[in-house]
């Protein structure tokens, strides 16, 4: 990870200053950097040693930044890695520009790996994304919404990159297709257990562990699971209650909405949910053999579902 932050600090450079303040701004605030040690652990569980597994671990950082500098605009969040958002320091037509240019560095670089499939992996991943940030959009404010379109949207947005960044250390070592699909699988599984629990500490998490603002999402009427199970568990005037805050966002009925999705269990039902995807990232790792790189995408699995921050 080392060697990923001295790539990182190397192709970040611009000639252009607000580029450099910006990007240097969020990258340095730090975050978890759980996708490009995917990589990393990937290629290692399948004997790739090659310099190419760090260039591409910082391409799959630059893309995962790009996205939350477009997303904090999206949803104006003010908070992230611990400090004021991009927008919120710079303004939103900076964040978009620069996250552009994150974006753009990213494709620069995966082309310096001179490998197609690397190229095809990262092009309809970042597609995908898109597409789920789009739908994202599309579906908010609507308190109909269906646990299947949900997961489509977090399967898109998130579970995508990191599915492409576990295929990509299985693409660098050659692996069989079989292999490849396991890998890909397990990280697919993996980001969406990590979504999950994202959308549950937006209700119980500390907003100081994780650097972000929580309660957000409901602030915002954004349906995601808690408040999903929530209303089919709850009697009718709690769930026009609920319908009310997706619909129109909420401010005042913050507390009482968090206590009827305390009471109605729909944080544990979310973990659950989180909890049978890791299950499921775990089962793909069978294919891999043996190493201390497969024990830690194995503690992956439990540290994304009971992680604080
Ligand atoms: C935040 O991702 C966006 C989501 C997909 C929930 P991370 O929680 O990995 O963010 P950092 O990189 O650690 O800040
Ligand atoms: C993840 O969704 C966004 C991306 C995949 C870019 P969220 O909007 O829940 O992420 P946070 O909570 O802002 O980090
Ligand atoms: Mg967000
Ligand atoms: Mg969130």
């Amino acid at each position: 990870m080392q060697r990923v932050d001295e790539v990182i600090r190397q192709r970040l450079s611009s000639q252009v200053a607000l580029i450099d303040q910006i990007s240097g701004y969020i990258i340095s605030a730090g975050g978890k950097r759980i996708r490009p040690r995917l990589v990393l652990l990937v290629a290692e569980a399948l004997g790739y040693q090659g310099a190419a597994r760090f260039e591409l671990a910082a391409v799959v950082e630059f893309i995962h930044t790009a996205t939350l500098l477009h997303d904090d605009v999206v949803d104006e969040s003010s908070l992230r890695r611990g400090r004021a958002t991009a927008n919120a320091a710079f303004g939103n037509a900076a964040s978009v520009l620069v996250g552009d240019f994150l974006y753009s560095r990213a494709f620069q670089m995966m082309v310096s790996v001179q490998n197609m499939r690397v190229l095809s992996v990262l092009a309809d991943a970042t597609n995908v994304i898109a597409e789920g940030e789009v739908l994202q959009l599309m579906n908010m404010h609507d308190p109909d919404l269906s646990v299947d379109d949900y997961l489509r949207v977090i399967r898109f947005k998130t579970a995508k990159l990191f599915e492409a960044s576990a295929r990509l250390g299985a693409v660098l070592a050659g692996a069989d297709e079989a292999t490849e699909e396991a890998c890909a699988g397990y990280g697919r599984a993996l980001g969406t257990a990590f979504q999950l629990v994202d959308d549950l500490l937006d209700y119980e998490g500390d907003s100081h562990a994780l650097g972000k603002n929580v309660g957000d999402d409901l602030r915002e009427g954004k349906p995601t699971l808690p408040l999903l199970v929530a209303m089919d568990r709850a009697d009718a005037g709690e769930r026009a209650l609920i319908r009310g805050a997706i619909e129109h966002g909420a401010t005042e009925e913050l507390s009482q909405i968090l206590a009827i999705v305390r009471r109605t269990g729909a944080l544990d039902a979310t973990r659950e949910a989180a909890e049978s995807e890791a299950v499921k990232a775990r089962d793909c790792l069978g294919a891999l053999p043996d190493s201390w790189a497969r024990d830690a995408l194995l503690e992956l699995c439990s540290r994304s579902v009971h992680r604080t921050s």
